[in-house]
């Protein structure tokens, strides 16, 4: 009943793969076979490959994600990309506190706050990662510890801001491993998300944001994720790079 209130949300991250013209040949491919999706698609590119991405999905309803963002709006920050630079490429989403820019880039819960309200600030809809490594899980601190991840990452976030915030629980052991979360383990954690967003906002708030699953997420088991009752969408990585995946990963989200 209440998955009815949220909107499912299927993104795909490609991370460091894909060069502009092999951006816009993806694209191309995933286009008509998620013209009829009913669930929302978005693509999370490099940034070189934006604007020929943008492009690409012109006219149809494929939005295009970015993969982080910084928090000032411009400056002396070599490297880095603004959530304005973002909006004014065309882009709709981004991603925030990826466990792969916390484990390799320093971002902390404090870094990625900060970025979130960047983005939100931009008017962009932000997609916040949050996930356990499997030290963490052995230890029995996952649910504590993605609670402190979401609560710090949505500090001085509006309940109004909070309609543009997706978060996607990615247990770090499951990420590009092969080794997925079953459907109750990962159920189990979107709840707990969800019951953080109720301690901070509401019950009625909780009810309504999407929650996605990421880790190993493929055509082969999307359907049993999402059908489980808190998990609304999937963020997907290595199966975002083939067409053909992605767009049964969307089908089964339709159906979930
Ligand atoms: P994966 O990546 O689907 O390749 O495991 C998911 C992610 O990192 O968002």
């Amino acid at each position: 009943m209440n998955k009815q209130l949220r909107k499912a949300v299927i993104a795909g991250n490609w991370k460091m793969n894909n060069t502009p013209a092999e951006a816009a040949h993806l694209i191309e491919e995933i286009r008509p076979l998620v013209a009829n999706a009913s669930c929302d698609v978005v693509v999370c590119v490099p940034f070189i490959d934006l604007h020929a991405a943008a492009k690409a999905a012109q006219g149809t309803t494929i939005r295009i994600g970015a993969q982080n963002c910084h928090w000032a709006q411009n400056g002396a920050f070599t490297g880095e990309i603004s959530a304005p630079m973002l909006r004014a490429a065309g882009v709709t989403h981004v991603i925030i506190g990826h466990s792969e820019r916390r484990t390799y880039f320093g971002e902390t819960n404090g870094t990625v706050n900060r970025r979130v309200r960047a983005a939100l600030d931009e008017g962009l809809n932000v997609i916040l990662c949050v996930g356990e490594s499997s030290e963490q899980r052995r230890q029995g601190v996952t649910d504590e510890l993605v609670a402190m991840q979401v609560k710090i990452a949505l500090d001085g976030v509006t309940e109004a801001e909070l309609q543009r915030v997706i978060i996607a629980y990615e247990p770090i052991w499951a990420i590009g491993t092969g080794k997925t979360a079953t459907a109750q383990q990962a159920n189990a954690v979107c709840a707990v998300i969800r019951g953080a967003v109720a301690a901070l906002y509401g019950t009625d708030c909780a009810n309504k944001i999407t929650i996605q699953y990421g880790g190993s997420m493929n055509a082969q088991n999307a359907a049993e994720l999402l059908s489980q009752p808190d998990i609304d969408g999937g963020l997907i990585g290595g199966a975002s790079l083939k067409a053909p995946d992605f767009a049964a990963i969307v089908t089964a989200a339709d159906k979930g």
